[in-house]
């Protein structure tokens, strides 16, 4: 894919700014805005996403799968976090890189990374999707009330070149994008899976106010985690449905 980057000091958010560009003019897949700092960088649930200014990515990158049903958006999702994986991967000494469902990229117990994933539907069709990135470089120190946020100098010590990796991001999620225009659904799912946080494996989660034992089998092509529980039982939840227990 051609990018063509649009590069801001400050803005307030990166989604934001490619919303309103997306109002005012035709604008071209592959287009990203990136940022050095965020004023109010929006994570899921309008939560605020921490990021100190120069240190860390935060982007929004502009796309038109007109190859892709509505239905199918959640695979969006999915190329975006591994995508993130594979750029992760690329550094070689790193280690426990996870998707925490549905979209989250973890180290460990920590998270590295957020996707703020907005798509505008029209009918079956997606006329375009801002994929905004978030990912922790350099930054030291969190103040927010982010849970366990961590960042790649907090794991390995060294400073990373902003520029060179949003280069690296980009080229990364491209990859991941050409898989999915080629239409390699059962690569795309098989990766997301085997990279998911607690896949198959029994842990705790809160669901309405109850603490229950399960195992992650599936998600569905909603983007639904399907969880079997101890006691046999397959149940699906939606995001605002379930909770981890770290
Ligand atoms: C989350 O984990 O809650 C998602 C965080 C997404 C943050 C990124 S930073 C770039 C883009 N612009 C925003 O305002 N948010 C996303």
């Amino acid at each position: 894919m051609d990018y063509k980057i649009i590069e801001l000091k400050s803005t307030l958010s990166t989604n934001l700014f490619a919303q309103e560009l997306l109002l005012h003019e035709k604008v071209e897949e592959g287009t990203v805005v990136w940022a050095s700092e965020q004023i109010k960088g929006r994570g899921l649930g309008n939560n605020f996403w921490e990021s100190e200014a120069g240190k860390n990515l935060t982007i929004s990158v502009i796309l038109r799968p007109d190859f892709l049903a509505a239905r199918d958006q959640f695979m969006i999702t999915k190329i975006v976090s591994l995508g993130l994986i594979d750029f992760l991967n690329s550094f070689g000494n790193l280690h426990g890189i996870n998707i925490k469902w549905p979209n989250d990229v973890y180290v460990g117990l920590k998270k590295i990374a957020g996707t703020l994933i907005e798509c505008d539907i029209k009918g079956n069709s997606i006329e375009h999707v801002i994929a905004g990135i978030g990912l922790n470089l350099n930054q030291e120190r969190f103040y927010s009330d982010a849970p366990n946020p961590v960042s790649v100098k907090n794991l390995i010590h060294t400073d990373i070149s902003v520029s060179s990796s949003l280069e690296s991001v980009l080229y990364y999620i491209g990859l991941r994008y050409r898989q999915l225009k080629e239409k390699l659904y059962d690569r795309i799912n098989s990766d997301y899976l085997e990279n998911l946080l607690f896949y198959k494996s029994f842990h705790q989660y809160l669901s309405k106010g109850n603490r229950f034992n399960g195992a992650i089998a599936d998600v569905d092509s909603f983007g639904k985690l399907q969880i079997l529980t101890d006691e046999g039982e397959l149940k699906s939840f939606e995001m605002k449905d379930i909770c981890f227990i770290l």
